[in-house]
């Protein structure tokens, strides 16, 4: 896929495309017409990824035709570093002819924590500048950027709301060719809580050679998601160093309590390796289980917190031996094993109620004493059998089991006892 990213080509190069967060962008655009060096030199713009904040200083600077000094703060290792290439840039005033710049510093959280000369550097550049500094960063309330907040104009970015998020996705959908329904771009812009850039993605992702998209094609984007965010909580789970750290777990899934368990349970052996440690996180579970047996029972749902607890912190409190070893979560064999199971179930049903219909019987007699029959022909004659089956009218899953396929001729019963005795 040699296509260019759709968040790139995309991405809003004026104020018309741009959506959402207008407040915000009238506050940057009403800082920037009235900067001056005796006010706040730098204003500082924040909140989630994806919502705008580095496109919206872009589409600003373009708006003044402003020359834009554009610096990734996280790709600086030094203190020297951050001096050298944004101090001349903020310093250099604006010669005549020469248009005036704005310098952009973004993802300024990424300045390595432990490196406390590379915000005193920052601090610097901005105190020194003489042009408007755009700071950009997701999450400034650690305690280590207090004085940078006090410097700064602070301007905060929300999450997008779907419908904004739509907008955009339509005008994609327009200039591409591609037809969505509604229903397919709601799924992705609900999914994307907010995050214009993984929607964006996500639509391109799933429209990969299609000129058509239904809410089906979206639909297990939904259960992607669901899969990275039980594995988070397994972590939590497996390698939580506090009670309260462990009990969070639950919290963070979409997903009932048996089936959290499910999760916790495939798991347990694989993440504790030390024999003492197993038997007591079985020992948690296995009391949860009689708690959500009995929540099940009595609909006594004051037990809950015990089950979660039990599944939860008391799984984390097990690990006493366990070397933390990788090992990769694994999805419930159970569950897995169940829904075969119903899957099988259900094509019986099937199959029973067309021999039924024929055979003017029973469902429960067409299992108990047609079925037999027809899988004993299926096997003795087969061709025969392929004719019974196209008059029940059968769809080919139908007649797999019957064990009629060619392919794959079942053990005959009488052969297999010979066998065995000798
Ligand atoms: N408000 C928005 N309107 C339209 N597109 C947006 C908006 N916000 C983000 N995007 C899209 O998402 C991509 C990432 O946006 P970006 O400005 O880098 O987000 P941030 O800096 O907040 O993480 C952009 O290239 C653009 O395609
Ligand atoms: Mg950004």
């Amino acid at each position: 896929m040699s296509e260019v990213p759709w968040v790139e080509k995309y991405r809003p190069k004026s104020l018309e495309e741009y959506v959402g967060n207008s407040e915000a962008v009238e506050r940057l655009i009403r800082w920037v017409k009235n900067w001056n060096p005796r006010g706040k030199k730098a204003t500082l713009l924040y909140g989630p990824p994806g919502v705008g904040k580095t496109t919206i200083a872009l589409i600003v600077a373009r708006l003044f035709n402003y020359d834009l000094v554009e610096m990734n703060a996280s790709d600086w290792r030094t203190a020297e570093k951050i001096s050298r290439v944004a101090g001349r840039a903020a310093e250099q005033g604006t010669l005549y002819g020469q248009s005036k710049r704005i310098i952009l510093i973004d993802e300024v959280d990424g300045i390595a924590g432990e490196d406390v000369g590379g915000l005193t550097a920052l601090l610097d550049v901005i105190r020194k500048s003489r042009n408007p500094v755009i700071l950009v960063a997701n999450d400034i309330w650690q305690p280590r950027f207090s004085i940078l907040r006090e410097v700064c104009e602070l301007i905060e970015f929300k999450r997008l709301t779907s419908r904004d998020v739509i907008k955009h996705l339509k005008r994609i959908c327009a200039v591409e060719g591609l037809e969505a329904d509604d229903g397919a771009l709601k799924l992705i812009a609900e999914k994307a809580e907010g995050d214009m850039r993984s929607a964006v993605n996500d639509l391109q992702t799933v429209s990969y050679g299609r000129k058509r998209i239904t809410a089906e094609d979206v639909s297990w984007l939904a259960a992607r998601n669901r899969i990275l965010q039980i594995f988070d909580a397994l972590k939590l789970v497996f390698y939580a160093k506090t009670v309260n750290g462990a009990k969070s777990a639950f919290e963070m899934v979409d997903m009932d309590p048996e089936m959290f368990f499910e999760w916790v349970y495939e798991n347990v052996p694989a993440q504790f390796n030390a024999l003492e440690d197993l038997a007591e996180a079985f020992e948690n579970l296995a009391l949860a289980d009689l708690f959500l047996a009995k929540i099940k029972r009595e609909q006594n749902w004051k037990l809950l917190s015990y089950a979660l607890e039990c599944m939860t912190a008391g799984v984390a409190m097990s690990r006493r031996y366990s070397k933390p070893k990788w090992a990769p979560f694994k999805f419930p064999s159970r569950i897995r094993f169940l829904s075969s199971f119903k899957a099988r179930r259900e094509l019986l049903n099937g199959l029973a109620a067309k021999i039924a219909s024929k055979t003017h019987a029973s469902r429960a007699k067409a299992v108990r004493e047609y079925l037999p029959y027809l899988k004993a022909i299926a096997v003795l004659n087969p061709s025969l059998c392929e004719k019974i089956g196209k008059n029940l009218g059968l769809t080919e899953e139908e007649f797999s089991i019957l064990g009629g396929l060619k392919e794959t001729p079942p053990e005959i019963p009488g052969k297999a006892k010979y066998v065995r005795k000798r």
